[in-house]
């Protein structure tokens, strides 16, 4: 039987799955998961565990080897047989996730959607770095980006471009270009900024490399680092203990907390 989104009681799940430890989704994310009939993720970006929160009757689709219009409209058939299904995304969704063409196909099949966010990757690695992105008076902003590949990056988002704030920036899908993203960092950045490569954070291989900037290339051939990696180059990464955050300042008074109590 073919269901018309008006008879389905529920919307097709898109789910963020966090970088790889399978405790690192969302409680709502797991508990689409235990519920889901199908399950569509990409196998080489989401570990097989992640699959462990799901009934032992669940459909698997491992997209990793299909083409986009084969695997939505198994996905689409699945929903419209009136399945529960999860789309289970590695990271966040929201961020080089594909989930642009999937949202406008599932717009125009008038089938009703919601997205569940995950823990992205730069999160991951801010917090096995044990620091803050966003240290008062060194570093206020965060870049995400990533370096042009198969997919065009605009050219008003070049990276020496972006790299003259000197911000905390984030390189998604970059291992293979990274002698290029250097170069243009270093138009800006001083040589001896910290740089963190983070491989695979959350899964068994787990590495992370901590130098400077202008070792980011030489590191990720040492290495053999050619997928999976996550740069962050910040100035945030040496630690200032000096920072020190008005939030919780004596001085500063807020609708909370109007008074000092230092
Ligand atoms: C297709 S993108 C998806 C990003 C994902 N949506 C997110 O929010 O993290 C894949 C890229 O994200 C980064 N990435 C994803 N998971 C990672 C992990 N566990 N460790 C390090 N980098 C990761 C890498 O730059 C990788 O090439």
């Amino acid at each position: 039987m073919t269901l018309s989104q008006s008879d389905r009681p529920y919307p097709i799940s898109i789910v963020g799955a966090g970088p790889g430890a399978p405790d690192l989704i969302t409680v709502r994310g797991q508990r689409l998961l235990t519920q889901a009939d199908v399950v569509f993720y990409t196998g080489s970006l989401v570990p097989e565990q992640m699959l462990e929160h799901c009934r032992p009757d669940v459909e698997v689709i491992d997209t990793r080897s299909l083409v986009l219009e084969t695997w939505r409209s198994q996905l689409v058939e699945r929903a419209r047989a009136g399945k529960k299904v999860v789309r289970l995304q590695d990271g966040d969704p929201c961020l080089y996730g594909a989930l642009h063409e999937l949202m406008v196909y599932l717009l125009a099949e008038h089938l009703e959607f919601e997205i569940v966010p995950g823990v992205s990757a730069f999160q991951a690695a801010a917090a096995h770095l044990k620091t803050e992105l966003t240290v008062p008076n060194l570093v206020q902003t965060i870049i995400l980006t990533r370096t042009q590949g198969k997919t065009d990056v605009p050219s008003r988002e070049d990276l020496s471009q972006l790299a003259a704030h000197q911000a905390s920036l984030c390189l998604y899908l970059s291992a293979h270009h990274c002698a290029k993203a250097q170069a243009q960092l270093l138009d800006h950045y001083p040589a001896d900024t910290p740089m963190a490569l983070c491989y695979r954070l959350g899964w068994p291989d787990e590495q992370v490399i901590v130098g400077q900037l202008d070792q980011m290339t030489d590191l990720t051939r040492t290495a053999n680092l050619t997928r999976t990696v996550l740069y962050v180059i910040s100035p945030a990464l040496a630690g200032s203990a000096a920072a020190r955050s008005r939030l919780y300042s004596g001085d500063h008074a807020h609708i909370f907390r109007p008074k000092s109590q230092v």
